[in-house]
């Protein structure tokens, strides 16, 4: 594992990225929310890790699957929703928040976490891009349209393993066509758009960064790749907040920093050097 930067090389990094033209973006996955006590998906206790007594992990999270078993899938989306729901924002988002507050037009979060915790600590809805969905909302899974609606407070979390209800079943209705609704999350055999996961505004974000703060991410979807790779080619500074070694802190470590914390921890800091 690499030594952390020592403090004053990041905080002249940041200064110096203030002190340039163009926009400062958070691009976060799990890595920000396990301290909040939810699992990640590729760690020890990931979900892709673990997964349902049933299924190989990533089968659950495609359009397939939800076309073999929607109930299933949804029942499994309301046992995640519920661990969402018990875990709180920690330092980590609250810094988020901080930043976006003092920074204003300048920033930008891109978050692939669909647990919802940015927008419950503060993060705006216009500043935050959920590229992934959010496991709160539900859409027509017949797209007669690309609008979102919460789900319906009548339908409960659940507990690992358990079943949907038939009254519940009957809530998931599309608004406005009445077909059936499905989870507003980015599935394995789905593509990214501008409409629902801001495909097209994280791109032109990416070419015009001064600086990308990374935190808790295995680096293995593509629009995050996208963001990193066009920021980096534009002359944006990189920042790594990991755990662990992944391909965003090799590119960070030539065009930046790599810190080997614990988000809490080290976000706050960050956030500090830029705004403080
Ligand atoms: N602080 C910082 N980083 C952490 C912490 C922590 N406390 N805990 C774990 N990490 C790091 C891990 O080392 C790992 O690199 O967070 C990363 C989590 O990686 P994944 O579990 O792969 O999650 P993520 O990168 O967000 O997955 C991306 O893949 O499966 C799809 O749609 C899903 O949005 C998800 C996407």
């Amino acid at each position: 594992m690499k030594n952390t930067i020592v403090t004053q090389d990041l905080r002249s990094l940041c200064r110096a990225a203030m002190n340039r033209p163009g926009g400062i973006l958070f691009l976060t996955g799990a890595g920000i929310s396990a301290e909040s006590g939810i699992p990640t998906f590729r760690g020890a206790e990931g979900y892709w890790t673990i997964g349902s007594t049933e299924y190989r992990p990533q089968e659950l999270a495609t359009q397939a699957a939800f076309r073999r078993m929607p109930w299933g899938i949804w029942a499994w989306y309301l046992y995640r929703r519920g661990v969402c729901r018990r875990a709180d924002p920690n330092p980590a988002h609250r810094a988020v928040v901080e930043a976006e507050t003092a920074l204003g037009d300048r920033f930008l979060l891109i978050t692939q976490n669909v647990d919802g915790l940015h927008r419950r600590a503060g993060s705006s809805a216009d500043r935050t891009y959920e590229i992934h969905g959010n496991i709160e909302l539900m859409r027509c899974a017949a797209d007669c349209t690309t609008a979102r609606w919460p789900i319906p407070d009548g339908v409960p979390d659940l507990g690992k393993g358990d079943e949907l209800s038939a009254e519940a079943q009957a809530l998931l209705v599309c608004p406005r066509c009445g077909a059936g609704a499905r989870p507003h999350v980015l599935w394995f055999d789905e593509s990214y758009d501008e409409e629902r996961f801001r495909w097209n505004s994280s791109i032109d974000a990416a070419e015009r960064a001064a600086l990308v703060i990374i935190v808790g991410t295995s680096a293995r979807t593509t629009l995050p790749w996208n963001v990193v790779e066009i920021a980096a080619r534009a002359g944006a500074t990189l920042i790594d907040v990991n755990l662990e070694d992944n391909p965003f802190g090799d590119i960070a470590a030539k065009r930046g920093a790599v810190v080997r914390e614990p988000a809490a921890l080290a976000v706050p800091e960050i956030v500090e050097h830029l705004v403080g």
